[in-house]
């Protein structure tokens, strides 16, 4: 996935994503901001935050910064109705214009699978998160089920010719998580990893609770 490409395709998808979201990949948001434990005067990370879907349930008393390098998604971000104090910047999360250790916390949904180099964007969320922070991932996710793994490399190869949505919405049905978290010497303590397998090879997904290494 070139950047020009999805941004162009999230741009053009921006009015019909929470659709698609709601209809293919639905999840409460809430439960996840609960994990980051989040305190008032608390600067927390929402890396990307795209249309906003996870903006109305931060808490009141935190500074929410959500970044996103496409407009039209920020667009419809802004329009969401907050309880927490929300920013929202448009840059690319793989470099982005924080100072290091700036950041209490981050939330990342549905993000990594989008972003071609996801090793350089969650370097880049530990770059200005504090130490000891919680980073809470939900996302779309490589199974670990070969006879899976062979329909998302169909879906990775030809979900554009298959009809889905792919020119409203893209990412990457191989994301690897494993390799992510596990391979990457990353400086991160794995608090929790919840895989959620299905047979339904556009469903497979996983929740992951990181701590910054001190
Ligand atoms: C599938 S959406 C996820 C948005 C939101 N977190 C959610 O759960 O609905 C992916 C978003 O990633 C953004 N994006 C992709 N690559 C990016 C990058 N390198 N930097 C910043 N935003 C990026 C796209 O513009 C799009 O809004």
């Amino acid at each position: 996935m070139e950047d020009e490409s999805t941004k162009a395709i999230y741009g053009k998808g921006a009015e019909v994503y929470e659709e698609v979201m709601r209809k293919y990949w639905h999840v409460e948001r809430k439960p996840l901001i609960e994990h980051l434990k989040l305190k008032s005067g608390m600067k927390v990370l929402n890396a990307v935050v795209g249309t906003g879907l996870d903006l109305p349930h931060f808490p009141s008393g935190v500074t929410v910064v959500g970044v996103d390098y496409t407009k039209e998604m920020l667009e419809e971000a802004k329009q969401k109705k907050c309880a927490a104090r929300v920013e929202l910047r448009r840059m690319d999360i793989r470099e982005m214009d924080f100072p290091n250790e700036h950041f209490d916390a981050a939330l990342s949904t549905f993000t990594l699978c989008v972003i071609p180099s996801p090793k350089k964007a969650l370097q880049e969320i530990l770059r200005v998160t504090k130490a000891g922070s919680v980073i809470v991932i939900f996302d779309y996710a490589k199974s670990r089920n070969p006879e899976i793994i062979k329909w998302q490399e169909l879906i990775h190869n030809h979900a554009a010719n298959m009809g889905f949505p792919r020119d409203v919405i893209c990412w990457n049905s191989l994301m690897d998580y494993d390799d992510l978290i596990y391979n990457s010497g990353l400086p991160v303590e794995v608090m929790q990893d919840e895989r959620f397998e299905s047979e339904n090879p556009f469903s497979n997904a996983c929740k992951i609770i990181l701590r910054k290494r001190e």
